[in-house]
């Protein structure tokens, strides 16, 4: 918390929009998918209509798989709350409790995402954020993979520069409280330390495995003589858990659909079979809390028994920065489908399926198809597919592939041969190439949303009777469900995927049929569990979680004169 003599001034609501994200809310309010027709798809020989309907195959899950695949995801959780090292982490985050709405204060807060890093200054008084001040900060692609010192200095200067720019609302005198969020899986030691179990995402800066980020950003904002505590660290679906639950207090999971996916969520103390008593204590009062465990479900299934991973999900992994790591997530996360996409792609085209069997420098190039594309093939609806076309011509250059036909003519009106305009005409892609690349594009999109589904279920199913549906008034009252990330805000037909995907997985399993009775104002099943977006919750979710830390009395870091 802010702590000075000087009143401070309220905060002006400044707002600094991402620039691709003011693109897409203003053209997407809430995407819809635009679904292919299947029996419409004209195929172009025998040999490609099998080849599709094989990938078909290989992408749809089945609601008995999805049962299944939910089902071993909630007894991993459960191995994960028994013991360390298990292949869901199921991180105890020292927090305890939810916030009850009286956290009132002005805490900084930084997070640093995939591609951006941002700085928040944010006012909470009685059950309400008054106001917030932010900036974001791009990250150089090199500092996320050479020395973590660069990249906490980076994150340092980013927080000098910021209260600089702020002077007139920030006294220079006052001590802040640090909300960190980072959003890679750590081991707390305590609700404002910990250590990196691994980097994801793209991330692999040198020996800081097993290293404290908490304790490398306070170093270097103590080089920086800058007087601020990191009073916690926290994974950003425990922000957005944390975020949500301040104003939807029936909220017991925080999702993070974007770059990475995970999610947290709230158990019951005596369930984790892990917990330190020596730090929590034992006695009846403790055991019966609640604490944010981080379950890092991006790890799940690296063992490779369960989900139906194809070559193409294995070619992604092979190529990535951290092999045989993160399998999940590889096969969900917004930065993967693009690549998973990519690899189908090709492959098609390998088996001259596709394009006429020609690509393009830029298809042929890693991570070049953006999962960004696949929202626009999702969301054509026009009959000649032109937004497909759009980015597979003018983005990915394709279709634009030479003949030596055309190759010579060119070169003959280079030489003055021939006039412009008497270039053979080559036909660009097909309605058939662009009806398969939407298919295929779908299933990958569809897929994804699906697997988190069982995820999600298996949260829900585990936690359904201990931190919510206690009683028939919570039964009725449902759950909530806070999301961030771009998958779930900016997809066609994300959400509705995912919450098709816990229907089928409740309708299985009779103790769940509570969610689905149709009483008066319930709602329903979608008025029962409740998926509510909350875009860059995980800022406000740390200036939460230095309030409850604080207000926990944790150790103050900047006193703290360790070294790394
Ligand atoms: C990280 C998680 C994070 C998720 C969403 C994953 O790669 O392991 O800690 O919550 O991305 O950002």
């Amino acid at each position: 918390m802010l702590s000075t003599a000087a009143t401070v001034a309220p905060l002006p609501l400044v707002g600094e929009v991402d620039p691709m994200r003011a693109f897409v809310t203003k053209n997407h309010p809430r995407p819809a998918r635009s679904p292919i027709i299947r029996s419409e798809v004209v195929y172009e020989s025998q040999k490609q209509q099998a080849a599709i309907a094989s990938l078909v195959n290989e992408f749809t899950i089945l609601p008995a798989k999805l049962k299944e695949i939910k089902d071993c995801f909630k007894s991993e959780m459960v191995k994960g709350l028994g013991k360390q090292g298990e292949t869901l982490a199921m991180v105890q985050t020292h927090i305890l409790g939810r916030p009850n709405g009286s956290e009132t204060g002005t805490y900084l807060t930084l997070d640093i995402g995939g591609t951006y890093l941002r700085v928040v200054l944010i006012e909470l008084s009685q059950g309400r954020k008054v106001s917030t001040r932010q900036k974001k900060y791009a990250i150089d692609p090199l500092l996320k993979i050479g020395e973590p010192k660069l990249l906490f200095d980076f994150m340092a200067s980013c927080i000098d520069s910021f209260l600089l720019a702020n002077e007139a609302v920030i006294p220079k005198e006052s001590q802040l409280d640090l909300g960190f969020t980072f959003s890679f899986p750590v081991l707390h030691t305590s609700v404002n330390s910990g250590t990196l179990i691994d980097w994801t995402k793209g991330y692999n800066c040198h020996g800081m495995v097993g290293k404290d980020p908490a304790e490398f950003l306070q170093q270097a904002l103590l080089s920086r003589n800058l007087t601020v505590n990191v009073a916690a660290l926290m994974n950003d679906t425990v922000g957005t858990l944390l975020s949500h639950a301040f104003t939807y207090p029936r909220t017991v999971v925080g999702l993070g659909l974007g770059t990475g996916s995970n999610a947290a969520y709230i158990e019951r103390v005596d369930r984790i079979g892990k917990r330190d008593t020596t730090v929590l204590g034992n006695n009846a009062e403790v055991i019966a809390q609640e604490m944010v465990i981080n379950v890092e479900f991006g790890a799940f299934d690296n063992e490779r028994t369960v989900l139906p991973r194809t070559m193409f999900d294995n070619k992604v992994d092979r190529k990535s920065l951290n092999p045989s790591k993160q399998l999940f997530e590889k096969m969900i996360a917004g930065m993967y489908l693009g690549e998973i996409t990519r690899s189908v792609l090709l492959d098609l085209i390998d088996n001259r399926l596709l394009f006429r069997g020609q690509s393009s420098h830029k298809l042929d190039t890693p991570w070049e198809f953006l999962t960004e594309y696949m929202s626009v093939i999702e969301e054509d609806s026009t009959p000649d597919l032109e937004e497909v076309r759009r980015v597979l011509e003018d983005s990915l250059g394709l279709g634009r592939f030479e003949s030596l036909e055309t190759q010579f003519a060119a070169m003959a009106e280079t030489a003055g041969l021939t006039r412009g305009g008497e270039l053979p005409k080559e036909p660009a892609t097909t309605l058939s190439d662009r009806q398969i690349v939407k298919l295929v594009v779908e299933l990958v999109g569809k897929r994804s949303a699906r697997l988190t589904a069982a995820a999600l279920g298996g949260i829900l199913e585990h936690t359904m009777g201990y931190t919510w549906a206690r009683n028939e008034a919570e039964r009725q009252g449902g759950v909530d469900i806070g999301v961030d990330g771009s998958l779930h805000g900016y997809y066609p037909g994300y959400e509705s995927d995912l919450i098709r995907g816990l229907e089928e997985l409740f309708a299985l399993e009779p103790e769940m049929s509570f969610l689905f009775a149709n009483d008066c104002d319930s709602g329903g099943f979608m008025g029962k569990i409740r998926l509510g977006r909350c875009l860059d919750g995980s800022s406000t979710g740390a200036a939460l979680g230095a309030a409850l830390a604080t207000r926990s009395a944790a150790q103050p870091r900047a006193d703290s004169q360790r070294g790394h």
